[in-house]
């Protein structure tokens, strides 16, 4: 089993919705890589991931994560991977820690392991002085990377990430790629998604541009831009596939 992430014909229709999200979407991200999706706003990156993590059920079409059924392993796909949505799931009235230990104790972490990777993971996001104040008071670059650590407090095989980088700046953002990079090092599996294209040429080995609800193409950065005619950049890739239409 060399694939992390294996989807077939996956379809998506939100009920009342307009368009529907995923229509018949293929896509395999192999084991152990930094992998980008990619796509413009509404193509379906965030209905795949929340698929993938069981919280939106498909229509039709199968997700495997680690080759486990995300309608029917969805426990064991929890262990497995952690998650960092792309709103800030913490809470805002409770610090880091507080929301940190929390989050660590519905995956039943041991509370002296628990608070070992929270200051080790605080440390290592640049939280540690402001680990007590509450999430509300932090910015948006602090909020981000509380919001990585939350994914990560039960060590999971693979991180699945929506938007890591949205709304932070340039320090926070190489705090976080340089993580992420480090993660993947010691043989996670990382799949992200970014509007930032010119980070996901920089990082990911493998690269998949979905469009409405489909899979356009897939390759690593350097193949992408060979293949498409007069590209020079992931930028150019991505507007000669998608096109430049401004989507909802
Ligand atoms: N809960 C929902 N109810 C109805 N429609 C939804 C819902 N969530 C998403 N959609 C629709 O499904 C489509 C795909 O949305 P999705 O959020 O997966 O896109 P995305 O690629 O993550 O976009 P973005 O880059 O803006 O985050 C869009 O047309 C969106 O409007
Ligand atoms: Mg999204």
């Amino acid at each position: 089993m060399s694939n992390a992430i294996e989807i077939d014909q996956l379809r998506k229709h939100y009920p009342g919705a307009e368009n529907t999200a995923l229509q018949g979407l293929n896509l395999r991200f192999k084991k152990g890589i930094i992998a980008g999706l990619l796509g413009p706003n509404g193509a379906g990156k965030t209905t795949t991931i929340s698929i993938l993590c069981g919280l939106v059920h498909q229509d039709q079409g199968t997700a495997r994560v680690f080759g486990l059924d995300s309608r029917q392993d969805i426990i064991e796909i929890k262990k497995k991977i952690g998650i960092v949505p792309q709103q800030i799931a913490l809470y805002p009235q409770l610090s880091a820690q507080e929301n940190l230990e929390y989050i660590g104790r519905l995956y039943r972490i041991p509370l002296r392991v628990l608070r070992m990777r929270i200051a080790f993971l605080l440390e290592r996001f640049g939280l540690t002085a402001n680990a007590h104040k509450r999430i509300h008071q932090y910015s948006g670059g602090m909020k981000r990377r509380a919001n990585i650590i939350a994914g990560l407090l039960h060590e999971p095989e693979m991180l699945v990430l929506d938007e890591p980088t949205a709304g932070v700046d340039v320090q926070s953002r190489t705090m976080i790629l340089d993580f992420l990079k480090l993660y993947n090092e010691e043989g996670k599996t990382i799949i992200y998604t970014s509007h930032l294209l010119e980070e996901a040429e920089r990082i990911c080995s493998d690269v998949a541009i979905i469009d409405e609800g489909r899979l356009i193409a897939q390759d690593s950065p350097g193949n992408l831009v060979r293949q498409a005619e007069g590209c020079n950049n992931l930028e150019e890739v991505f507007l000669y596939y998608t096109g430049r239409t401004v989507r909802e």
